[in-house]
């Protein structure tokens, strides 16, 4: 939008969550709370603003494309806007403020509030809704009814101007019964805001400046401040505790199974499924009860993940197969892929078209080139592995020396026996054969068969002697 900034509150340290952590650094749906704002901000300005206060450099280090100012001591929400002073100075326009702990917001609702500021005519506007358990939050004292406006939905028009938010904390009892909320969303024409803010007093419960106050102060000046109700109140609810943050997070992964079933994905039990909101599912796919799917990972059409599989940030194609109890991360699957039960990939693993990889197998870092098997018991860590390769049980790349990782090669239609250890940086060439029980040291050329071990002795009529103690 035109001639309108946004500046995110993410400076507080979130006393109630009693962490060491930032509380905009908490997660729910697997994204960090502010991480939710500036997504539904983003798309509204490309000018955003963040102030940072508590614990900086990790907020800082989170977002990317926003400009941040610095909020070094944190005496309320009205100071912490004051911080962002110099950033704004002679910038005429409209500013979007956001707490960073709201993270429902959509980018529908901000529009569409915006919107109504617009069109309205407003100084100031409040992001406002009505809450069953208004607890805790600051109250929306009403005024008059204001005349129509053309494009605003008729519910809106009734009574848009108002006269003062009061906190909680410093609310009579009959102030305490108003069931509308401040969502602490606002738009300001901005030089007003901040004539305002020069206005504002600590004088409180929390001897903190309230940006609250602001709508009080613009309102004894008779200028127009409207609220605007949010048309679904869950949209603004604000994380303050570990409860409000699970219940958050719970929603969200409802909210994200609800969404995926919609669009054809099985999720056999959606309350054991934790699915983090950018995770992409194609149809048929089936999931069974608790399967943890996180990050940005991207799971294609008829693919089964079975149970107590935990995924983060991989690509699996079509048809392939997860058993249960996996470990999936920064990897990569191809189409008709199996892998499990009890399988490891990490740190971007390739696994081509057709590979199986079966229990207790490890995979790091390496390439497994179409229709390659490892059934059993292994660990292939650095290694690039070619197609049709029969990996069996008990085979070891060594890939570090004590000092530093080293490369395995392995060519296409290669056979490494049971419980082989290859010795790496070392290459076993294609359609070699790695004889069962064999510790590489050495290249195997191609066709080659390497044979690593020491001779059987065989005593004949020994064993009695060995059982019985004989002599
Ligand atoms: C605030 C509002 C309250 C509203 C509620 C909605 C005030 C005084 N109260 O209360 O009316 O109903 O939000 O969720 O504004 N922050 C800073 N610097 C500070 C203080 C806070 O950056 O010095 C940031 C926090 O990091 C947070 C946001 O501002 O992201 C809101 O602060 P918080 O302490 O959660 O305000 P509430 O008590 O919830
Ligand atoms: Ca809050």
């Amino acid at each position: 939008m035109e001639n309108l900034r946004v500046l995110i509150l993410a400076a507080g340290k979130g006393t109630r969550m009693k962490s060491r952590k930032a509380k905009v650094l908490h997660k729910v749906g697997g994204a960090t709370l502010l991480e939710h704002v500036l997504r539904a901000a983003q798309p509204v300005s490309s000018q955003v603003l963040v102030v940072v206060g508590h614990q900086a450099d990790k907020v800082k280090a989170l977002l990317p494309r926003v400009t941040f100012v610095e909020q070094t001591q944190q005496q309320g929400t009205g100071h912490a806007v004051m911080s962002a002073r110099e950033a704004l100075a002679g910038f005429p326009g409209d500013l979007l403020v956001l707490p960073g702990d709201v993270p429902l917001i959509s980018h529908s609702t901000l529009q569409n509030f915006l919107r109504f500021h617009r069109e309205g005519g407003f100084t100031a506007s409040v992001l406002t809704a009505d809450i069953a358990e208004p607890f805790g939050y600051g109250r929306i004292v009403r005024r008059s009814v204001m005349e129509g406006h053309a494009e605003i939905e008729a519910a809106e028009i009734e009574a848009a101007e108002i006269e003062a938010i009061v906190e909680h904390r410093d609310a009579s009892p009959e102030v305490l019964n108003i069931s509308e909320i401040n969502s602490s969303i606002y738009v300001f024409q901005t030089p007003a805001l901040f004539e305002a803010l020069s206005d504002v007093r600590n004088v409180n419960s929390q001897s903190e400046y309230y940006l609250t106050d602001v709508i009080g102060i613009l309102a004894r000046r008779n200028l127009k401040v409207g609220a605007y109700k949010a048309p679904n109140p869950v949209e603004i609810l604000g994380i303050n505790t570990r409860q409000e943050l699970a219940a958050m997070d719970h929603f969200l992964r409802q909210q994200k199974c609800e969404a995926l079933m919609a669009e054809g994905v099985t999720i056999i039990d959606p309350e054991s499924t934790f699915i983090d909101v950018d995770v992409q599912i194609g149809s048929d796919t089936v999931i069974y009860p608790s399967v943890q799917i996180e990050g940005q990972s991207v799971i294609g059409d008829e693919v089964t993940i079975r149970s107590f599989s935990r995924i983060t940030n991989c690509r699996i194609g079509m048809r392939s197969t997860v058993l249960e109890g996996c470990v999936l991360a920064d990897s990569e699957m191809g189409e008709d892929v199996s892998v499990g039960p009890f399988a490891h990939l990490r740190m971007h693993t390739v696994l081509e078209d057709t590979v199986h990889v079966g229990n207790f197998v490890e995979i790091k870092k390496s390439r497994l080139g179409r229709g390659t098997k490892s059934g059993h018991l292994a660990y292939v860590g650095d290694a690039t592995v070619g197609k049709k390769v029969n990996i069996s049980a008990g085979v070891i790349t060594a890939n570090y020396d004590g000092t530093k990782k080293n490369e395995t090669h392995i060519g296409d239609d290669a056979f490494i026996g049971t419980n082989s250890t290859l010795i790496a940086p070392v290459r076993v060439e294609s359609g070699a054969f790695v004889a069962a029980g064999s510790t590489i040291t050495h290249d195997v050329p191609a066709e080659g068969l390497a044979i690593a071990r020491e001779r059987q002795i065989v005593k004949e009529g020994r064993a009695p002697h060995r059982k019985g103690g004989k002599s």
